[in-house]
């Protein structure tokens, strides 16, 4: 038996000594009481989401321009059988080959459509075959159906059924359901999983997820990690005052450490200097990278790991394999100091999300599975939008100083805290978050795989079909964005006297479902309140210290499958006088 195998069996079996102490939930019970009759901020997000509905509205401007995440009512078109819809058949896309369909074209040498350029790709189709897109005979794959207007993406999102089902990580699904099935059964988490099993776990953690007040109480760590982020980039400066060409896996410690101080409570030490390639979190931070650089050749290829696990699989399996016993260690640890805690006294940011979610739901299986989602899929998001931002604004000096302007009066010295309130005072910032994720979306294309038959632009598509939403194409054309090239924050603010002189004003209002960074409805990024915060406070922290250049040229972009800037992020750190 493995050295883990006592740890996993306590969590497997869900029997944590917690559980048999009738002290420990009675205070916890008292605690959650208290802790929601005393915050006076919705804990329940429909509460707080509602007022910004979009359900009478054609379009809407700025920034109150996301959709809503939690509607009730769904406008489903009915599946049209008249004449003037055309067969599915008749949606254009590049020509299928006798037996081996469209499959050729992801091939080494002979196909033109490379797994690290599938940005390219999609701007290809898009050019070649209009607003559908159909690529068929993809062996061992269901068509992929490319819709690139905002209408038709609209339409698809708002016929959502109860289980969205959004087609990505079959080879997950397997590692989760079958390979590790004894220790997933029963909680097989979000990432990887559809149906009535997402369904039912989603269900148990979205109440403590989505809400910003949530992510709120976890401002005054996050900034902290920040500061110390910031002191780390400073230390790493070289004579230029540049920073060293790998800061892109610099950003991933400050990532991971965020993330597993608000799902954890644990200081993972990420941001120690030097730290050694073997440490823990090294690890964990190469687990993720082994498993995001391969889950692209493993999933988008041909799936030959269905019959032969291939080098990508293996490694594929072995990253999540270390990915998931190097964080259970943590986890367990967070479950363990329960037992030692009094949480009566205990502060709000002192409570993480797996203490939450295991007050609420009583079962250490589902807490630890949802620790190990986030820790899986918030490090790489994250750090890639962070790394894009600080590019974006290091390209635009203008905009840069007038984020600096902003920051200046909402932070009143260059290391004041990013607390709450001053985050309130940043607008600007926010926008340039947007504006960032509009031109370089940290995820290219999100998808779902329809439930039920529908018509798109006009023409059937049935059931099953797995229409992808190509969003780094849609919201990079001009159709949707005037001068879509240009890097604009002001496009998201409200309109004011001095925002109004800026072009980006000419266009008043921005289709809702164009530029969704994280998504839309009931499968939505869990995680998007603590990214903003993260991204909110680490930005500003930069930003109100520095003034920063990018000297080499412009970058370009890679699939990973996230998009990830390819040349190394030597940015030069200037500092201001006040
Ligand atoms: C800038 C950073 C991030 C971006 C751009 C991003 C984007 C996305 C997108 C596009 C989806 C798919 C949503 C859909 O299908 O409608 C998603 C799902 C998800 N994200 Fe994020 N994300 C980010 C950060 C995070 C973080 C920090 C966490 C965890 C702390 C996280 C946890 C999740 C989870 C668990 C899901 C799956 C939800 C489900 O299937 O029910 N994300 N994210």
């Amino acid at each position: 038996m493995s050295m883990e195998a006592p740890v996993l069996m306590r969590i497997i079996q869900g029997n944590c000594r917690l559980y048999s102490n009738p002290r420990l939930l009675l205070s916890k019970h008292r605690y959650l009481q208290t802790k929601r009759s005393s915050s006076s901020a919705p804990d329940h997000p429909s509460n707080e989401t509602r007022q910004y509905s979009t359900e009478n509205r054609q379009y809407s401007t700025a920034l109150e321009f996301y959709p809503e995440n939690y509607e009730d009512t769904h406008v489903v078109a009915p599946f049209r059988t008249d004449q003037t819809v055309k067969p599915y058949e008749a949606i254009p896309g590049p020509k299928e080959l006798p037996l081996i369909g469209n499959a050729w074209r992801f091939a080494p040498i002979i196909g033109q459509y490379k797994i690290h350029e599938l940005d390219k790709v999609m701007w290809s189709l898009y050019k070649e075959h209009g607003r559908i897109v159909k690529v068929g005979g993809l062996i061992g794959h269901p068509d992929l159906l490319f819709v690139f207007n905002g209408e038709d993406i609209r339409n698809v999102f708002r016929r959502e059924e109860a289980m969205p089902h959004r087609p990505s990580m079959p080879s997950l699904h397997y590692y989760k359901q079958k390979l590790k099935r004894e220790f997933f059964a029963g909680n097989e988490g979000v990432i990887g999983v559809h149906g009535p099993k997402w369904e039912a776990f989603r269900k148990q953690v979205q109440q403590i997820l989505l809400p910003p007040a949530t992510a709120r109480k976890y401002v005054e760590p996050l900034d902290v990690i920040a500061g110390d982020f910031l002191t780390l980039m400073e230390q790493s400066l070289d004579r230029n005052n540049e920073l060293p060409g790998n800061f892109l896996s610099e950003i991933y410690k400050w990532a991971l450490e965020s993330v597993a101080r608000v799902s954890l409570n644990t200081r993972l030490g990420c941001l120690e200097p030097h730290l050694p390639n073997e440490s823990e979190s090294q690890r964990i931070i190469d687990s993720i990278n082994t498993f995001f650089w391969n889950v692209a050749e493993v999933e988008l290829k041909f799936p030959v790991w269905r019959i032969y696990q291939n080098k990508s699989f293996r490694n594929y399996i072995g990253a999540l394999e270390d990915f998931r016993t190097l964080c259970l260690k943590y986890i367990t640890q967070t479950m363990e100091s329960m037992e030692l805690r009094n949480y009566d006294n205990v502060k709000e940011e002192d409570v993480s999300i797996v203490e939450r979610i295991l007050m609420k739901t009583h079962n250490p299986k589902l807490a630890a599975v949802l620790a190990l989602d986030l820790l899986l899929v918030g490090v790489d998001t994250t750090s890639i939008a962070l790394a894009s931002t600080i590019y974006q604004l290091s390209q635009n000096a203008e905009k840069q100083q007038v984020l600096f302007e902003e920051l200046q009066k909402a932070l009143p010295g260059q290391d004041s805290k990013v607390d709450v309130a001053a985050q309130e005072k940043m607008p600007y910032l926010k926008a340039c978050i947007k504006e960032t994720l509009r031109m370089y979306p940290v995820i290219i294309g999100n998808g779902r795989n329809l439930q039920s038959d529908t018509v798109l632009a006009g023409y059937q598509v049935p059931k099953g079909t797995h229409v992808i939403f190509p969003h780094l194409v849609v919201s990079n054309v001009e159709e949707y964005f005037d001068q879509p090239e240009k890097f604009m924050p002001e496009r998201w603010l409200k309109k004011d006297a001095k925002s109004a002189q800026c072009p980006a004003h000419n266009q008043t209002k921005i289709h809702p479902f164009v530029s969704l960074p994280f998504g839309y409805g009931r499968r939505s990024c869990l995680g998007r309140r603590f990214a903003e915060t993260e991204l909110n406070i680490m930005l500003a922290k930069i930003f109100r210290k520095y003034q920063v250049n990018y000297n080499y040229g412009p970058l370009t972009y890679k699939i990973t499958p996230t998009y990830v800037p390819e040349q190394p992020l030597k940015f030069k750190l200037t500092q201001r006088n006040s």
